[in-house]
């Protein structure tokens, strides 16, 4: 039998290995020194590409204050905002992997593993912020927040990303025409490739982070996004034309390494699912004071914002809508489309 002098050894040597290999990097368990009852710890890592000012990220932190309180402090939540850890795809693959246990991001990207959320890119898909909010909180719409489960992408819970909006930096987009031979940054999703080819533009994607610079050194002529994203990762400095085109409402998701998930607790499940219910509602308030402040506040930069005819960009989108007919895809633009 070993001593336990070697016992400690061996342990040692396999925390080390744990810590060296990033077996540790997402989850660390342990106890307290201060508690005379030891109580276990739990910190989990959220990583995520958007600006500590953005109200997606206070959501996040305020899910983080919930979660401490739920809890009794036995879980912490630690947020990594501005791509620290990665772009949103990377991020999407740690979680796969159990690597980071939290992520947030654009459905856009998790196009990629979880096809059906592509439904959220097609372009002109909901009438108005009410309609997007009803298929939300519908069957099919809370159906698509799991649907990565599958692939190791866990969704807690749906944030407002309002609409997006093409920004450029010399020329306005006032009709679909503005955008001919113009490149446009577009996210990682084939959606979105596809609707800016269809407007007639040149689709480039390039990850979020790496999209201010590209703007400044005329990679590309503009991009889209809303509001919100537009002011906080100071695209405005570079793009001073911001067209209300509204072409699509691509939520955002927040999502759980299914890997880490399983390790869980039921009870630290149920506190974490409560703490994102609870950011949700935040978030969604704070998103409509936000929308309206941001775009005062791009205007006081020199911002010229336009309000173009959108029924001329959603007619050139209508064979794309239409190419997804007898698809999963076209099943649930019908489910949308019939929600009063
Ligand atoms: C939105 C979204 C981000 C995403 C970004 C993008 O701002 O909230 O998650 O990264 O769009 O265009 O890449």
């Amino acid at each position: 039998m070993a001593s336990k002098a070697t016992s400690f050894l061996i342990a040692g040597f396999l925390l080390g290995v744990l810590a060296a290999t990033g077996g540790f990097a997402w989850f660390v368990r342990g106890q307290s020194l201060h508690s005379s009852t030891h109580t276990a710890t739990t910190v989990l890592k959220l990583a995520h590409g958007l600006d500590q000012n953005h109200p997606v990220h206070l959501a996040m932190l305020f899910m983080a204050d919930r979660l401490r309180e739920h809890s009794a402090g036995t879980v912490t939540l630690q947020v990594f905002p501005n791509g620290q850890l990665g772009s949103e795809t990377e991020c999407l693959e740690q979680l796969q992997r159990g690597a980071l246990a939290m992520t947030k991001t654009s459905t856009a990207p998790i196009e990629g593993f979880v096809p059906q959320l592509a439904v959220f890119g097609v372009p002109y898909v909901f009438r108005d912020d009410d309609h997007f909010w009803k298929f939300i909180q519908s069957p099919a719409g809370r159906e698509l927040l799991v649907a990565g489960t599958s692939v190791g992408l866990r969704g807690l819970c749906y944030y407002d990303a309002g609409s997006r909006n093409f920004y450029t930096t010399h020329k306005p987009i006032l009709v679909p025409a503005d955008l001919k031979g113009l490149k446009i940054r577009v996210q990682q999703s084939k959606t979105a490739m596809d609707m800016v080819e269809a407007l007639g533009g040149s689709p480039t994607p390039i990850a979020f982070g790496e999209l201010y610079t590209a703007l400044q050194q005329s990679m590309v002529d503009g991009a889209e996004n809303n509001p919100p994203s537009f002011y906080t990762n100071r695209h405005f400095e570079v793009c001073k034309h911001l067209s209300m085109d509204e072409h699509a409402r691509v939520p955002d998701m927040l999502l759980m390494s299914e890997k880490v998930w399983q390790t869980l607790s039921p009870t630290v499940r149920r506190w974490l699912q409560q703490s994102a219910d609870e950011s949700a509602k935040y978030q969604r308030k704070l998103w409509q004071q936000e929308s309206e402040a941001v775009l005062a506040a791009v205007k006081q930069e020199g911002v010229t914002i336009h309000y173009p005819d959108k029924a001329a960009f959603a007619a050139m989108v209508e064979p794309m809508r239409r190419s997804y007919d007898g698809t999963d895809i076209g099943r649930l633009l019908k489910t949308i489309s019939e929600i009063e």
